[in-house]
Order: structure tokens, then sequence, then C-alpha cells
């Protein structure tokens, strides 16, 4: 029997009485599906997962993504390692949706934490659905008419100017033709609407004049952080967030460095928003 804790008015809830480490049965899988479906990202403490275990559980929701440009645990090319520490301070820090900039972005993620800071490291989500609920109505009818561009060069536009940027990733910019995407999602599972632009990867809205389309933009990513739409995950070795991508954003707290901190993640494929 799953043990649901909400940790904020807007979504997210701590789950107890499951052991992501062994076998779900299909009652408790359609138990969790549902929390995280009314949740929007689940935390889970003390899970001890192996890559393999881990591998399993993200099995249940759907085919796992690959992501060429990080490393990964040996033998299990879907289990991305993210780790820094005072050589390799981390550089993401701004709101976003994983990969918004692919035709199908990621159903969700799954997130294990192996090596924690003393102090600081924290992520943060926010629910897309309460975001959208906080807008007018004239506004969420007149953003359902809205299409989005999100671009993969817009997003890794500081890693594509460093040195040696374009060359190594010029596979993934070839391989990432802007996509357009509903400015307005609705869940394919709960059928919540969600705002679905991120200040990361969306550059534009579509059919607007470049003004038009930053002032809107820029509107919906400061409306989008308002603390009412959020919560705050602080992690333990062992802690794991599963987030659902279709309607949240997240934003980790770079304020670690130079403490070591490593995270193992596997993400699942999703399905063209709607
Ligand atoms: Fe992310």
């Amino acid at each position: 029997m799953l043990e649901l804790t909400p940790v904020a008015g807007a979504l997210g809830a701590e789950v107890k009485g499951i052991d992501l480490c062994g076998p779900l049965d299909s009652n408790t899988f359609k138990a969790l599906n549902d929390a995280l479906l009314n949740y929007e990202v689940l935390f889970f403490r003390d899970q001890p997962m192996s890559p393999a275990q881990h591998a399993a559980l993200a099995n249940l929701f759907g085919k796992p993504q690959l992501h060429e440009a990080y490393p990964h645990v040996s033998g299990y090319p879907q289990l991305t390692i993210l780790e820094n520490d005072e050589a390799n301070p981390s550089k993401i820090e701004k709101w976003h949706t994983d990969m918004t900039f692919r035709a199908h972005p990621p159903l969700g993620s799954i997130l294990h934490c192996q090596i924690m800071p003393a102090r600081g490291g924290d992520t943060l989500f926010a629910s897309m659905s309460a975001a959208y609920a906080g807008l007018s109505s004239k506004m969420q009818d007149f953003l359902s008419s809205l299409t989005a561009i999100h671009d993969f060069s817009y997003g890794f536009k500081e890693s594509l100017e460093a040195p040696g940027g374009r060359e190594r990733l010029a596979q993934m910019v070839l391989d990432n033709p802007p996509q357009e995407h509903p400015v307005v999602r609705t869940h394919p599972e709960s059928g919540k609407k969600g705002l679905f632009v991120n200040c990361l990867f969306t550059s534009a809205i579509k059919g607007m004049k470049e003004g038009e389309s930053r002032a809107l933009l820029n509107f919906l990513f400061s409306h989008m952080e308002s603390p009412e739409y959020s919560c705050r995950m602080h992690w333990q070795a062992d802690s794991v967030a599963f987030w659902d991508n279709r309607i949240t954003q997240h934003r980790p707290i770079n304020d670690y460095w130079p403490q070591h901190r490593k995270m193992q993640r596997i993400t699942i494929d999703g399905d063209r928003p709607v």
C-alpha cells in the first residue's frame, strides 16, 4: 500500500511503503502511475537501487532514451551519470522541461542520488498545470491557439559558442532540427492542461513578431516561476525523484560547488505533445 505525503500545494509527494529495488506487481505499478499523474513529481527515500533495478523500474513506464552527450554506467547505456565537483562545476541553471527540442520529448525521468554534498544541491520542480490554471480564461484561450518553436541550438548556444563546441555538437545539431509544439499541452494520460514552453529551449512563438513573441514568453517564464507553483527536493544518498516531464519543469540549484554531487538518471521516451 503506497503512503503518499504531499510536500507542497501545487505538486510533489513523498512516497513510502514501496521498495523500488524489488519487482513491482501490477497493482503497485498502477498505484505508482496514478500517484505520478496526480502529484506530477514523486520523491522516495532510502532506495539503494542497483543499475539493473533502476533500469527495470524505468522499463515499466516505457522505453529508455539514450543521451550520447553524457557518460553512462558501464553496461547500461541508458543510465546517464550526472557528476559535478571542484574541477567540473555544474552549468545547468535555468528552469526547463527536458529535451523539448525533440519531436517526442520524454515522458519523465527517474533520478537516483549517489553522492550528495553536505549542503546545497537541491532541485526545484514546478507544476505547469498549476501555472496554467493560475492564468485568466482569456489568456488561457489565447495561448491555446499558439504554437512555439523549441530549438536544441538555442538551448545549447553557450556550449556551441565555447571553443570546439560547434565541432563537438555538430551531429547533435544535425539530428535535432527545431520542433514545433503547442504552447498549451494536454496530458496524454490525465487530460490535465499545462503550459509547455520553457526558457531553456523555447526560442519563439510561431507567427508572431519577435518583440511580441519575446514579451509573451518572458511573461510566461516569470509567471511559471511563482513559488506557489513549485516544490523543492532536498536530496540524500539513495533518494529518488520521478518527475512527469509532460507537465512539470525543474531547475537544479547550483549552490554546492566545489563539493561533489553524483546522480544517475534514466529518461523514458514520451509521445508527441498535443
Ligand atoms: Fe533537466
